[in-house]
Formats: C-alpha cells, sequence, structure tokens
C-alpha cells in the first residue's frame, strides 16, 4: 500500500474490539527478556514495525526469539554485534537499547531511518554520563556510539523533560550499578518501567516523580501484554465524532501515563467509561467504553500534553467537530517525534479544509462541524497516517492518503479494523 483512499461520511456503529499489544509495554518486555539470563514468554506483544526493531536488534546480540519464546544468555552474555545495530524508525527501540548498552561491556554503533536519523538523542548523554554509560551522538543526532566501559556508578539522576524513554533507558543502565540509582524527572510520564521493576524488587518510589534503581539481575519472566490505548484512541476518537456511536476496547493498559487522551474526550463532552480488569506486574489493565456526544472546544497544556502525547494529532481532528477553538501548548515535543507533528497535523487539518493556527509549541483549531475530502501526506509518520484517516471517515468527500503504510510502524491491521468498525 502506498496511497489509500477513504470515503465518508460513515454512519452511526457500535462495535467492540481487541486492540493489538501495547508498542511500550511490548518493547520493554523483550528488553527485560534478553536482559535476564534463560527463558521468558512473552504473551501478546505488539505486531508493528517498531517492535520488529527491537526483536532484530536483540537478535543481533545473540538473544534467540521464536513467537512467543525468548532465550538469552543474559546481558553479561551478549555478542558484539557484526556491524551497525539499524533500529529503523524506532525511538523507543533506539533510546531505551543505547541506555541498556551504555554501561554494558558491548561497543556498539545504533544507526535509524531518515526520521529516526533526525530525532534528538542528546538528552540521553547527561543523564547516561552520570552514571559513568559511554554514548556518543552524532552531533545531537543519529548514529550513536554505545558502550563498552563495563562499569556504572551510582549517581543521583535530575533529568529535565518528562520523558519515559529517557527515563527507562537510564533506569536499564543502572541495573549495571553495584547500588542504588535515584533518577527524578517532570511528572506526566509513563511509568511502566517504574512498576515492572518494582514489582521485580529492583526499584522503589522516592516521592511521586523520584524513582531509585537496586543494581543486579533481573528474573526471566512471562509478560502478558494488554492493549496498545495509543492505538485504541482511534477507535476513541472515531466514536467520539460520529453521532449515536460507540466503541468498546477491551484489555487496554490503564496505565496512569497513558490516560490523558480519556481526560481530553471526556472534558470535551464524550462519554468515557473506563473499568480496570486487572494488571500485569503492577500496571493496571481494562476496558474501555467511547460514546458521542457533542464536543466543545478546551484547552489543553501541562503536564496533561505528557500523558496525551501521542495522541494530540487526534485532538486536532476532534477540535474540527467541537464548538469553538480548541488549543494545544506545552507541546514542543510534538515537533521532534516521528514527524515535526505541529507541522503535519497542520498539513492534514488544512488539506481537508479545516481551520487551524500553529505555535512553537502547539496549535489551535476552529471547530467548523465539517471537514473536506483532500490529499493528505502522512509525512512518513504512523499516527499522521492513521489520524488522516479517522478524519476522513467524516469528510464530506473522499481522502486519499499518501504514504498510508506508515500505520504499520505501530499497528498493521489498523485499516481492516477501522472498516470493520462498521461491519
Ligand atoms: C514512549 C514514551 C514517549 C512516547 C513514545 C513511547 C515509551 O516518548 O511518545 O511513543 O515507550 O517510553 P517520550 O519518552 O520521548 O516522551
Amino acid at each position: 500500500m502506498a496511497d489509500a483512499t477513504l470515503s465518508g461520511p460513515g454512519g452511526a456503529f457500535d462495535a467492540d474490539v481487541f486492540v493489538g499489544g501495547d508498542k511500550s509495554l511490548s518493547h520493554r518486555a523483550l528488553l527485560f527478556a534478553a536482559i535476564a539470563e534463560g527463558d521468558s514468554l512473552i504473551e501478546g506483544r505488539g505486531a508493528g514495525e517498531d517492535i520488529r526493531s527491537t526483536e532484530r536488534a536483540l537478535r543481533s546480540l545473540g538473544v534467540l526469539i521464536h513467537n512467543d519464546r525468548v532465550r538469552s544468555p543474559g546481558i553479561r552474555g551478549w555478542a558484539t554485534p557484526g556491524g551497525p545495530i539499524d533500529c529503523g524508525n524506532s525511538g523507543t527501540t533506539m533510546r531505551l537499547l543505547a541506555g541498556v548498552l551504555s554501561t554494558s561491556s558491548i561497543e556498539a554503533e545504533l544507526i535509524g531511518d531518515e526520521s529516526l536519523s533526525a530525532r534528538p538523542m542528546s538528552r540521553l548523554v547527561g543523564p547516561l554520563a552520570a552514571i559513568g554509560g559511554v554514548i556518543e551522538t552524532t552531533m545531537g543526532t543519529p548514529p550513536l556510539r554505545v558502550g563498552g566501559s563495563g562499569q556504572a556508578t551510582a549517581s543521583e539522576v535530575q533529568i529535565d523533560i518528562a520523558s519515559a524513554q529517557v527515563r527507562t533507558a537510564v533506569e536499564l543502565a543502572a541495573l549495571a550499578v553495584n547500588g542504588e540509582t535515584t533518577i527524578d524527572s517532570p511528572g506526566g510520564f509513563r511509568d511502566h518501567t517504574e512498576r515492572w521493576l518494582s514489582a521485580i524488587g529492583r526499584g522503589r518510589w522516592v516521592t511521586d516523580t523520584k524513582f531509585a534503581v537496586t543494581g543486579g539481575p533481573i528474573p526471566p519472566a512471562r509478560y502478558e501484554i494488554p492493549g496498545d490505548p495509543s492505538s485504541a484512541a482511534f477507535l476513541w476518537a472515531c466514536a467520539a465524532i460520529h453521532e449515536g456511536s460507540r466503541v468498546t476496547t477491551r484489555q487496554v493498559s490503564l496505565n496512569p501515563g497513558r490516560l490523558g487522551f480519556l481526560q481530553i474526550l471526556e472534558s470535551m463532552g464524550a462519554s468515557v467509561e473506563a473499568v480496570v480488569t486487572g494488571a500485569t506486574g503492577g500496571d493496571p489493565v481494562g476496558d474501555v467504553t467511547v460514546a458521542a456526544r457533542p464536543l466543545h472546544a478546551i484547552d489543553i497544556g501541562g503536564s496533561l500534553v505528557a500523558s496525551a502525547l501521542d495522541e494530540l494529532p487526534l485532538v486536532a481532528i476532534l477540535g474540527a467537530f467541537a464548538e469553538g477553538v480548541t488549543t494545544v501548548s506545552d507541546a514542543g515535543e510534538l515537533r521532534v517525534k516521528e514527524s515535526d507533528r505541529i507541522a503535519s497535523v497542520a498539513a492534514m487539518l488544512r488539506a481537508l479544509g479545516g481551520g487551524i493556527e500553529t505555535a512553537d509549541d502547539g496549535f489551535s483549531v476552529v471547530g467548523t462541524g465539517f471537514l473536506e475530502g483532500g490529499t493528505v501526506d502522512s509525512a512518513g509518520d504512523h499516527r499522521i497516517a492513521m489520524s488522516a484517516a479517522i478524519a476522513a471517515t467524516r469528510a464530506d468527500d473522499p481522502v486519499t492518503i499518501r504514504r498510508a503504510e506508515a500505520a504499520a510502524v505501530s499497528w498493521p491491521d489498523f485499516f481492516s479494523v477501522l472498516e470493520g468498525l462498521w461491519s
């Protein structure tokens, strides 16, 4: 698939869906299993290309991965890779692996595709260097050269952005420290890693945002990966903009750092019901139902941004169908995602006849109550490709999405699941 053309508007629907395994948790489960020595089982992990990037990277370090099974010699037995490790489009693969390798005795080069090669990596350098991790960027971006010294020292690490990727990179690097490392940052981040480390006795919370990692080995384990709320969000948004519609997504991660978009939907007037049904490694899981109600504009900023960051392109679409002007600010991080998401969201909405103004750190959308047809370029960004498809379901005329195949980075079945809402 290169271009996809979708016709709207679809009518009302009532659907019940299981989305694929959570991307953040799938990366973490693969890394935890690879750091541990022995056999682990990972059930329900995501099938997106980003997860394949982590699998490929770990294989090049001598970890065996076959279906749900992972067999590792443990990080101390990892092999030196035969060449650069290609992290594809996946920032999570590169940043987490850079952390793990930085305090290991393996020396490696990490590279990525064109988009990843432009993403900021210097944010890792200070925090990892603080515990003796070895990492060198190429003028702040990939390729990265990491590891080799196999040395790490306890420290108090302060991170100045609410990034779960940077926190996790340091936390996994800190497993090599003989002693306790503390990590602190602004709040709003997804705390999957901290919950899993706490569950295996390798960490504890010191304050709401400060976490202490106790160095040492981690055991092989069985991981059950819940559904991805960042995928489910596309279906929630779709239900919210189709009068009379409702969707239930089963067994998705309900980590508090992932719930910002549900708060936004509720504040804009949609009906939202989230029921916790269980937990994996102390990380809550449950069913979420979103139903359409008339939407009104809100202002979004502050710590809500970190917990809704990946879903902000969808806010632009909700805004187009809400009464008033919806504003997103404090979201400069959007500029350094898989695309410049402030620019690509604005281009998407303008291509469909919407009204949007951009700022350095966000955008404002005028609620006109309609979108026209047109052609949207995904900018090679999975979340823009899928957002455009959601817009298409309410657009007056067909929408063509260029480079629609980008959706496969996180959700290869997205287009068929979307179509299935109406069947
Ligand atoms: C992720 C953290 C977030 C998110 C990304 C996945 C993770 O990035 O945007 O898609 O799995 O830790 P930042 O840590 O850069 O905010």
